[in-house]
């Protein structure tokens, strides 16, 4: 699947500086491009990331963002979505929403729209966000608690998918002869009251071809990882090394079937940035120009927003306390592979750049169509993951270069489909249709009434 941002530059930040890089993301061709290239690659899913805010941790000031172009344009993923979804018929369309800023019904009704008006292709990247930045946006004083937020979004997840399931598969009727537009007695409410949220119901929209639209999620922490595991049906996951990446695939699929699902309805796809080219020497060469467009402040800045830390208040070779590193509510996998990899209790802001990449394009895999397909199939075949996120140096060309080397490898290896196998998401990705009520049977239900 395709790792996409609806802004000024991918998820590598230095990406718009890019010769190639198209600069229209402010129009829906732009979006509706790079749908088409991911459907021509067969690409089962695109999906956009989110936040709230642009990265203005670092400094307490927005205004490097946006001279330096770092994330500072953030559009509605929900509505290029749809752009891309009208530009497509079988790629599937997922998006990130936040469970801390929304109301669930709010966001049960947007994504059940988009899973009708583009035939069963909506997918849904649930996020509880993280830094103070986004907080302030939706008028709250600071970052909720990283494990009550997933408390909340448990009970998000009881609403929305109580929500989806109030209207059974067989309710609609539209007879105007008999003038019974619906059958009353199939079509329920939710009664919903827990500790965070309160939804009455019934529901107001009716369910897809697939049932309800996917759902995505990338927790990383022990607590996130529990949430993944109950709800989760694609699962985004990083793999530093092979060795840790198996481990992290079989911890999460036990703690699955621990939760009551069969593992195999969960997909775990592993973040991949290919630098690829017709040859290996192209590829380098590539990369020898993509390494030359960060700017230091590219990861001074993301790694402010991603830890949700002002590391302007410090120099770069002054070391953390134990009290700052204890204060980081943002995202603490990096602080923890920070601790690790440098073997030190207190590293250096400079040890956190370094190690943690942020900004850089430092792990892309770079060769030509052999070398490339190597490495994914030693992932796949090593229990790694079931599949792939696609992120791009550029756009468009980063995912075209992967379309036309890359994928026609992994199809004469027999490890990727020719064609979409279905119409709906859950069609190609091998997921079942859940039926009315089956998100009842894994969980343990607290506010329905
Ligand atoms: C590939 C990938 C994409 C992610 N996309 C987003 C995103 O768009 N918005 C967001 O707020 N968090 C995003 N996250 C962060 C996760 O939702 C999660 O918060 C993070 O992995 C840390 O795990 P934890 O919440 O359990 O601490 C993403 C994580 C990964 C690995």
């Amino acid at each position: 699947m395709g790792f996409l941002q609806a802004q000024n530059c991918t998820n590598f930040p230095a990406s718009w500086r890019h010769p190639e890089s198209r600069t229209d993301f402010l129009s829906a061709d732009y979006y509706a491009e790079i749908g088409r290239i991911l459907e021509a690659g067969k690409f089962h899913l695109a999906f956009f990331d989110d936040r709230l805010a642009m990265p203005d941790r670092y400094g307490n000031d927005h205004v490097h963002a946006v001279e330096h172009g770092i994330r500072c344009v953030k559009l509605d993923p929900l509505v290029t979505l749809m752009v891309m979804g009208m530009a497509t018929e079988r790629l599937g369309l997922g998006a990130t929403c936040s469970t801390t800023y929304y109301e669930p019904f709010h966001v049960a009704r947007v994504f059940g729209t988009i899973d009708l008006m583009t035939a069963g292709r909506a997918a849904w990247n649930v996020v509880t966000s993280l830094n103070d930045g986004e907080a302030l946006n939706m008028g709250r004083s600071g970052v909720m608690e990283h494990d009550l937020r997933y408390d909340r979004a448990d009970e998000f997840m009881e609403v929305v998918l109580g929500h989806w399931d109030a209207w059974e598969d067989d309710a609609l009727i539209v007879d105007k002869h008999t003038g019974r537009f619906a059958d009353g007695n199939r079509v329920h409410r939710l009664d919903y009251n827990g500790r965070f949220f309160r939804s009455r119901g019934p529901f107001t929209v009716p369910r897809s071809a697939q049932g309800h639209p996917v759902i995505i999620q990338a927790g990383q922490s022990g607590r996130g990882r529990r949430f993944a595991a109950r709800w989760g049906e694609v699962i985004f996951s990083t793999a530093h090394d092979v060795p840790s990446g198996k481990r992290s695939y079989t911890g999460l699929k036990e703690e699955a079937a621990l939760a009551g699902r069969d593992p195999e309805h969960m997909k775990i796809c592993t973040l991949v940035m290919p630098v690829c080219g017709e040859s290996r020497a192209q590829a380098e060469d590539r990369m020898a120009l993509i390494k030359q467009l960060p700017l230091e402040i590219d990861a001074l800045s993301l790694l402010a927003e991603a830890i949700n830390f002002d590391v302007a208040s410090k120099g770069l070779d002054e070391p953390f306390t134990r009290e700052e590193l204890d204060s980081i509510s943002g995202l603490q996998g990096i602080r923890d592979r920070v601790l690790a990899a440098s073997g030190k209790s207190n590293p250096t802001v400079r040890d956190f750049v370094q190690i943690s990449g942020r900004g850089t394009a430092e792990g892309a895999v770079v060769g030509g169509p052999r070398e490339v397909a190597d490495v994914l199939e030693e992932h796949f075949m090593e229990g790694v993951c079931d599949g792939f996120v696609v992120a791009a140096t550029h756009v468009p060309g980063g995912y075209a270069d992967f379309v036309r080397w890359v994928v026609p490898e992994l199809q004469r290896r027999g490890l990727y489909h020719t064609d979409y196998e279905g119409h709906t998401l859950r069609e190609n990705l091998g997921l079942p249709r859940p039926a009315v009520g089956a998100s009842r049977s894994t969980t343990a239900s607290s506010g329905r009434g």
